[in-house]
């Protein structure tokens, strides 16, 4: 697949930056990695949520390093674009479709996949949905599809996968969020859905370690997704998010003062799963530029 390419950049500061006349400077991965790197040569991997955003680059990564990939969503297009992608770059890549919140659905996809790589060495169960709203204000409908999503989605597709790697070990990473280390006004169901993966990956750590199974979390900060332009209001309107994100930038991204790009998360996500992180297991990586080190 491509060879790799890395971009840097400085930018005037904002308010509540360096002083006037300082410059944000930053080098931000833009989907190659700079080297050719075959860290996943032979391995079979799945990946949830692998139809946009987070999940796809995931997906797109892990097959560049040589990955055989089941990317597994529910939104059939998407999923299919991004096997595309990786099928066009030489990659092996299918997708099985999977609602994450429904039982059935979960095992049937997991069969499928593992029947299709022919084993399972690693995961990353990324699917996501978020809503907004203060608790009083919340449906029970929307806590509970956040929830059915974020939290019961990873037990699940834990539940199924799990057994599929008992007797060879393997790594699983989830998707957290920087909501991890401190919330934000109304999101209390994306909040605790969220923190809800500290403990699944810390239990089953305990659990499956001696059995070689690992499990991480990777925490994204803002991450420039469909999903975050649509919170943001800005779905399909580049002027609207440009002025949207400047200003979060400002408000909410304390260290680099910019949004990651989906390959970036994706990128810590492979450094989880490679063979060099043997002896690390519950832990949550907050990849974020650094906005979780400010007091505010
Ligand atoms: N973008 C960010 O700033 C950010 C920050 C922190 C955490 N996250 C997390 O990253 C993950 C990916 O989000 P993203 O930003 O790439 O958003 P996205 O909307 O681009 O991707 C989410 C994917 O999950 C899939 N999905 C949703 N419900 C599903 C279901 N029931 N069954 C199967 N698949 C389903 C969607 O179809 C989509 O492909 C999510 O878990 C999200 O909570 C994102």
């Amino acid at each position: 697949m491509n060879p790799g390419t890395s971009r840097e950049s400085t930018s005037s500061s904002t308010a509540g930056c360096p002083s006037s006349g300082d410059q944000i400077r930053t080098k931000q991965t833009t989907g190659e990695p700079s080297m050719s790197a075959d860290r996943f040569q032979n391995k079979a991997v799945i990946v949830s949520g692998s139809a946009s955003g987070i999940g796809r680059a995931s997906a797109v990564a892990f097959a560049r390093e040589g990955a055989r990939v089941a990317c597994l969503d529910v939104d059939k297009v998407g999923a299919e674009e991004t096997v595309s992608s990786i099928r066009a770059a030489g990659g092996s890549a299918a997708f099985f479709p999977v609602d994450v919140r429904d039982a059935e659905s979960v095992r049937t996809a997991t069969e499928q996949a593992v029947g299709y790589l022919g084993e399972l060495d690693v995961v990353h169960n990324n699917a996501g949905a978020n809503g907004y709203a203060t608790i009083h204000e919340m449906s029970v409908e929307d806590w509970d599809h956040i929830f059915a999503v974020n939290t019961r989605g990873v037990f699940l597709s834990m539940k199924y996968q799990i057994p599929h790697l008992l007797d060879r070990g393997g790594s699983i990473v989830l998707t957290g969020s920087i909501i991890q280390h401190g919330s934000r006004p109304g999101t209390a169901a994306y909040s605790a859905s969220k923190l809800a993966l500290n403990g699944l990956a810390r239990a089953a750590t305990l659990d499956y370690g001696t059995r070689g199974i690992r499990v991480n979390v990777v925490s994204p900060g803002t991450i420039d997704t469909p999903m975050v332009r649509k919170s943001l209001g800005a779905e399909n309107d580049e002027a609207r998010f440009a002025e949207v994100r400047d200003e979060w930038v400002r408000t909410h991204m304390a260290g680099m003062r910019r949004m990651g790009a989906p390959e970036e998360v994706a990128a810590a996500v492979l450094m989880l799963s490679a063979d060099d992180a043997s002896f690390i297991s519950g832990a949550t990586i907050f990849v974020d530029g650094g906005a979780t080190s400010a007091l505010i």
